[in-house]
């Protein structure tokens, strides 16, 4: 039986690890090859190790287990000349682009006075202007195939309803929100549809990395603002693992949701619904 998006090739950013790597492998078993890019630096002003070398080298192997093809590369989605150079080389080797999940992103948590103007950058660099320049990098050789395609931004619950301690992440993933509907509505008319997909908590390195930790930036802005502690929960119990977000990732990437665009898909176990 084809897979669900057999045949086409899917650009992932963050793809190293987390929600990224459970894309690539969601979409290689329904079928699709891959454009893989994750950062290889720590990002200055997070506080959490993000990726390495040789986590991307593990997405590899893993897309290649399952018998698909994957182009990867160390990028940094603040850089849209390197972008625009590995689609020319991703494109080139894999024949075409039709997906876009555009997922990487940082989150640096704390109370409103510790947001420094470089973490507000940083964030808004990477998590809003990143999935922008995503976005510019992928258009010209989607359109270049003229078979539409479906490009799926990451923004969080934190882009329907602000979280606390969390100031430039939800500038940055309101934004995303808006962004996904700017570009929706424009490229509807060449069957390019935009959606932005909104998890709740997930259990990947980033939720380790603020929530895990003793002094966190969360348990911080909870000794001194109690009152807020609680109004970011979700009415599922738990953690979700990754795959259930690949899981809306797939739907909206294939022809399941062709009518679907412009649309903030919520994956968050109730959490953003009131
Ligand atoms: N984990 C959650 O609970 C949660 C909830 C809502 C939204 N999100 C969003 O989901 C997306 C994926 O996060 P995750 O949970 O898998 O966390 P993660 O930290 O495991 O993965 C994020 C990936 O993005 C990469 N990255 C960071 N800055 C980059 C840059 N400048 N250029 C290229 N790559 C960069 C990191 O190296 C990492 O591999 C993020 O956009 C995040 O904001 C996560």
């Amino acid at each position: 039986m084809a897979g669900r998006v057999e045949g086409k090739v899917a650009f992932i950013t963050g793809a190293a690890r987390g929600q990224g790597r459970a894309h690539a492998l969601r979409l290689a078993e329904e079928g699709a090859d891959i454009i893989a890019i994750d950062i290889e630096e720590q990002v200055e002003e997070v506080p959490y190790p993000t990726a390495k070398a040789e986590d991307l080298q593990e997405t590899v192997r893993q897309v290649e287990a399952l018998d698909r093809r994957i182009v990867a590369e160390t990028a940094d989605v603040r850089d849209l000349g390197t972008l625009k150079s590995v689609l020319e080389k991703g494109v080139a080797e894999l024949g075409r682009l039709d997906i876009v999940a555009a997922n990487a992103g940082v989150d640096i948590v704390g109370p409103w006075h510790s947001m420094t103007p470089e973490i507000v950058r940083t964030t808004i660099d990477i998590n809003l202007i990143g999935v922008w320049n995503t976005v510019m990098a992928s258009l010209p050789h989607i359109l270049d195939g003229g078979r539409g395609g479906s490009i799926i931004l990451t923004s969080s619950a934190n882009g329907l309803k602000a979280g606390p301690f969390n100031m430039a992440y939800n500038m940055s993933k309101y934004g995303v929100t808006g962004m996904a509907k700017s570009f929706a509505m424009e490229l509807a008319k060449d069957n390019i549809r935009v959606n932005s997909v909104h998890p709740g908590g997930v259990d990947t390195p980033m939720v380790e990395g603020i929530m895990g930790v003793p002094d966190s930036g969360f348990a911080k802005g909870s000794e001194e603002n109690p009152n807020l502690t609680g109004m970011f929960t979700q009415w599922i119990p738990g953690m979700m693992p990754p795959r259930e977000i690949s899981n809306a990732i797939l739907f909206l990437a294939s022809d399941e949701s062709t009518w679907i665009t412009g649309h903030a898909l919520a994956v968050d176990g109730g959490l953003s619904q009131y």
